[in-house]
């Protein structure tokens, strides 16, 4: 075979490749065969020198051409190529304007948590503070110092989580304590809500769980009745609810209030009229003022406990307390 024709051959070799790749990627792969250093071209330019000296000028100039054409077909194809890849991407990712934006996706407060904060504001509003404690407590505040002596069936092993430690120490088993912490520090006359979570160690069902929140209230000045605590609660629930709602105050007992009520709403649903109890309430008693250093002969205060939960299900109509801990987004998201 002549040098010329070889040359076609390889030419042709490289040209058909160059046509065939069918995207960029692939004519990048064909790069190196047809246009590299060790390319077929390039390999009869190194065999120039075995040429009679009087050929090798003409020889070169094909050699030179052959490669060019490659080249240019290459660098063609390469073009059209790009072109075809944008055309496709212009197509697949192109945005309709006219469409309504993606919503951003917004977080939302817990329905306890807004269920709270109402009450916060309700009382708030009345001329009260909001004060915290601590969920781990001491037996004292927690029970003795709220006149609860200690073969009260509240401080058995059943109900209370006692901590494993060397300090000891308890997990509150109501927001009661938080009276005597505030009492210690400040004089009467005071009013505070204090809303926080407790724990008992509970049969979890529909309405019971290991944890859960509650208000307190406590109310501490000079002549301080049983009307000045029923008008309050009603009051609250009016505010939290409707006007239009009923409150019974049963006679109940709690070693820290004399005398002690049960606090019931009435409640409408679908089967009827049923009396729900809202929560705990009373004067508060002698001993529990007296282990704070009040007089008891000079003040005279109430306290009331509500549970959270139940004060939320009824906001909300709500049948069954467990969602509430279970952090389904698709459940919380309502209560935007
Ligand atoms: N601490 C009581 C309970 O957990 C509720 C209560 C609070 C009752 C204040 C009277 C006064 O059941």
């Amino acid at each position: 075979m002549s040098l010329n024709e070889e040359l076609k051959t390889t030419e042709d070799a490289a040209l058909a490749k160059i046509g065939a790749a069918g995207d960029v990627a692939a004519l990048e792969r064909v790069r190196p065969e047809a246009l590299g250093k060790s390319s077929a071209l390039r390999g009869f330019l190194r065999q120039l020198g075995k040429l009679p000296a009087e050929e090798r000028p003409e020889a070169g100039r094909v050699i030179n051409e052959a490669q060019a054409r490659v080249e240019a077909a290459f660098e063609e194809k390469l073009a059209t190529l790009r072109d075809a890849e944008l055309a496709r991407r212009l197509d697949t990712e192109r945005v309709d304007v006219t469409m309504p934006p993606p919503r951003p996706i917004t977080g939302s407060l817990h329905p306890l948590t807004l269920t709270r904060r109402e009450v916060e504001r309700i009382f708030i509003s009345m001329g009260y503070e909001v004060a915290e404690g601590p969920e781990i407590e001491t037996e004292y505040n927690n029970f003795d110092a709220l006149n609860i002596k200690a073969d009260h069936p509240a401080r058995d092993m059943h109900d209370t989580f006692y901590l494993d430690t060397p300090a000891g120490g308890i997990l509150r088993t109501h927001t009661s304590p938080v009276q005597i912490r505030y009492m210690l520090k400040h004089k009467p006359p005071l009013a505070i809500i204090a809303p926080g979570r407790v724990f008992r160690v509970d049969d979890v069902d529909a309405t019971h769980s290991p944890v859960f929140h509650q208000v307190e209230g406590l109310l501490v000045d000079k002549k301080v009745s049983m009307a000045h605590l029923k008008s309050t609660l009603i009051e609250f629930l009016r505010a939290l609810y409707s006007d239009d709602i009923e409150i019974r105050f049963r006679p109940s007992y709690f070693p820290f209030t004399e005398p002690s009520a049960e606090i019931d709403m009435k409640w409408r649903s679908g089967k009827g009229d049923t009396w729900l109890e809202m929560g705990g309430a009373g004067m508060v008693h002698p001993n529990v003022l007296r282990n704070v250093g009040i007089d008891p002969a000079e003040y005279s205060g109430f306290a009331f406990g509500c549970g959270l939960e139940r004060l939320a299900m009824l906001r909300y109509g709500l049948s069954a307390m467990r969602p509430l801990y279970e952090n389904d987004i698709r459940y919380l998201r309502q209560f935007r």
